[in-house]
């Protein structure tokens, strides 16, 4: 694996902290990126244990975003359509936004952080709170395999891939399918949206990536779809190569041709990358600078896990930003990590108040300029890294 990029000595991204536990030092861990030319794979080279991660205490849930339901709930309209699922098992379920598209005896959970398989079980659906495993695959499939397997931004934080694929494949019936839904890395590098990386997301896919490591299980990509969601992301349809039902679609000629044509199988590629990183992270400190030096009131608009790396390797606190916005309960009132930048209850923005917010939740900027029109049409202005850092 070739390293390509460091961003710095990073706090845990989801873990937010406590007033009470202010004072306590953080763990830290060292983020860098490799690119690993025999796979394609691009991967962070230091991992966090994955039990330091997702716990009893994961903040984030699918449900809370609009755009999220209404993607699920789309995705899940044109499955039953098309695919007639019998049998469904989520790997990743967190509070059940997926799921709750269908019934319950049909569709199963996996979801090893207990307070979000908690909301599923409450919801009637049968869930297994453990991390995704060939043992777990073959208890939840003793009586019959499962014709659809969904996973959505959950493989991408998995570091063993050849055994989450090995499970994956033990569950699927014979024709049955595979959907899996991740930030597509094409998206990541065409925007200098570094902020992808960060410890959960070990991996960030690419299609002739993830097309290698399928071959080893005899699996292989049939469709492909781009979608919207966490600032571009890929839909793969992946089946058994023994299963004829399903063609395979020109959407992944394309797919794989527009990433040859970009570099993605390249080294030469994420070493121009990471040259625009270090070059947004300069304009996105020039940007703070100024509009600091003009007193002007500047907050964040969205804690993401996102937004940790930037604030990190960016070096900017409480130094630019007063406080952050947000509309997660489970947030508000902690502090992000390492900036320690206080976290608010989401309340519209308002100019009197406000002059400039930092779109940490860049990914729903649409979402977000939609219900902040009246900041905006009163001269409220953003600040974005992705593509560029600037005001808008
Ligand atoms: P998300 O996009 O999941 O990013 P990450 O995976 O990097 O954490 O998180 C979006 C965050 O932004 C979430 O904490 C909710 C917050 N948010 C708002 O506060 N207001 C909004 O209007 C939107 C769309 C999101």
């Amino acid at each position: 694996m070739e390293k390509f990029l460091n961003l710095g000595s990073q706090p845990l991204a989801n873990s937010y902290i406590k007033k009470s536990n202010l004072k306590l030092k953080e763990k830290k861990f060292k983020l860098q990126v490799g690119f690993n030319k025999k796979n394609y794979l691009v991967s962070i080279i230091n991992t966090v244990p994955k039990e330091k991660m997702f716990n009893n205490e994961y903040p984030y849930k699918s449900s809370e975003s609009k755009t999220m339901r209404k993607s699920f709930k789309d995705l899940a309209k044109k499955i039953k359509k098309k695919y007639k699922p019998n049998f469904i098992i989520e790997i990743g379920s967190n509070d059940g936004a997926f799921l709750k598209n269908f019934s319950k005896n049909i569709a199963v959970g996996v979801e090893p952080c207990k307070n979000l398989a908690r909301l599923t079980v409450k919801k009637k659906y049968k869930t297994f709170s453990e991390y995704w495993s060939i043992k777990l695959a073959k208890k939840i499939t003793k009586i019959k395999k499962a014709d659809l397997v969904y996973s959505a931004n959950t493989l991408s934080h998995i570091k063993k891939l050849d055994e989450i694929f090995n499970a994956i494949n033990y569950s699927l019936s014979r024709n049955g399918i595979l959907i899996l839904e991740d930030p597509s890395l094409l998206s990541c590098i065409k925007n200098v949206a570094y902020d992808q990386f960060y410890c959960e997301h070990i991996y960030v896919f690419s299609t002739i990536a993830l097309k290698n490591v399928l071959k080893k299980f005899d699996l292989e990509i049939f469709d492909i779809q781009n979608t919207k969601t966490h600032g571009g992301s890929n839909r793969y349809f992946i089946k058994k190569k023994i299963n004829n039902i399903y063609k395979i679609k020109n959407s992944v000629r394309a797919e794989i041709s527009k990433e040859l044509k970009f570099g993605l199988h390249k080294i030469s590629t994420y070493k121009k990358f990471s040259l625009k990183v270090k070059e947004s992270k300069k304009k996105l400190l020039k940007i703070f600078l100024k509009a600091k030096i003009k007193n002007l009131n500047i907050i964040g608009y969205g804690a993401t896990a996102k937004s940790c790396t930037v604030l990190n390797y960016c070096q900017v606190g409480g130094n630019f930003i007063d406080y952050f916005y947000d509309t997660t309960s489970y947030k508000i009132g902690r502090y992000l990590p390492g900036s320690k930048i206080l976290i608010k209850k989401y309340k519209k923005l308002d100019k009197k108040k406000v002059d400039i917010a930092f779109l940490g939740a860049w990914n729903f900027k649409e979402e977000i300029f939609k219900k902040e029109k009246n900041f905006i049409k009163k001269g409220g202005k953003f600040i974005t890294h992705v593509p560029i850092p600037q005001i808008i």
